[in-house]
């Protein structure tokens, strides 16, 4: 685990006084990793596979290949804070590891909740601050540069999708083109820890923005082939699941 974030080693003692020790994201990685080998949930750890905003996602050796993805949320602010004063109160430091664990547990309950009637990694195992996924081959959909008349089909993939985790109860509410991978099969939808259920007081107003941040990006990059489109009109019929394309939200 390269992670440059911090010097490695599991424990680092405290300043101080008394002989407090401190437990670092590394020593976190590695309990989990300790127990995921110990339940035989993986054999080997292998190269990064990406790094998002929140997380370290590394490839895995199992009975076939798998992801690993370690939950990093509240440590990116943790490190802003860091910055200014030398000294963090243990009740900070102790809140990123409780963030980024129940940032975890939710990507895990989602991922449970929708696979496999929605098109998103398979969930293996979790524990702490990470969670091991079936691995995705494909690109991200922002990476991919898509034929003219796979357009609005690839969009409708996405969006049936979208119509298809709803009636499952979730709303994703960061959907984004880093956050589709697309390969020949299809699509497929992660990251998902920040899903919220339908009946959430933001539920449709987040359904909402993710139809309008996934139809912005396809009309931003492939402006001949996606007119403009009623998004509002288009989210409900995704919450309905009376969805069938994209075409017939367009705008005249
Ligand atoms: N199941 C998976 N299979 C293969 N690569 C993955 C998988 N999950 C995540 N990744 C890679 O790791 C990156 C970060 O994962 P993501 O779940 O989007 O976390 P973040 O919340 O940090 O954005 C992704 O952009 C992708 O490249
Ligand atoms: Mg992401």
């Amino acid at each position: 685990m390269g992670s440059s974030r911090k010097a490695p080693g599991v424990f680092e003692p405290d300043r101080g006084e008394r002989r407090v020790f401190r437990l670092t994201f590394e020593g976190y990685d590695a309990l989990a990793l300790h127990t995921f080998a110990e339940r035989e949930t993986i054999e080997g750890i292998g190269a990064p596979l990406g790094v998002g905003k929140e997380s370290d996602v590394y490839e895995v050796r199992s009975y076939k290949p798998l992801a690993l993805k370690f939950h990093r949320e509240g440590y990116t602010e943790f490190r802003e804070v860091n910055r200014e004063r030398e000294y963090t109160a243990d009740r900070e430091h102790v809140s990123w590891l409780y963030t980024a664990r129940k940032a975890a547990e939710r990507e895990y309950e989602t991922l449970e909740a929708l696979y496999p009637t929605v098109s998103v990694p398979q969930p293996i195992d979790h524990n702490r601050h990470a969670i091991i996924m079936e691995r995705i081959d494909g690109v991200e959909l922002a990476r991919s540069k898509l034929e003219a008349e796979q357009v609005v089909p690839v969009l409708d993939l996405i969006l049936a999708e979208m119509a298809a985790a709803y009636d499952e109860g979730y709303v994703h509410a960061d959907m984004s083109e880093y956050n589709i991978f697309v390969n020949s099969e299809g699509i497929t939808i992660f990251d998902w820890p920040q899903a919220v259920p339908v009946d959430h007081e933001n539920g449709d107003d987040l359904l909402e923005r993710d139809v309008e941040n996934t139809v912005g990006y396809f009309q931003r990059k492939y402006p001949h082939s996606i007119a403009d489109v009623d998004t509002a009109a288009l989210a409900d019929a995704v919450a309905t699941d009376s969805f069938e394309s994209v075409r017939e939200f367009a705008e005249s």
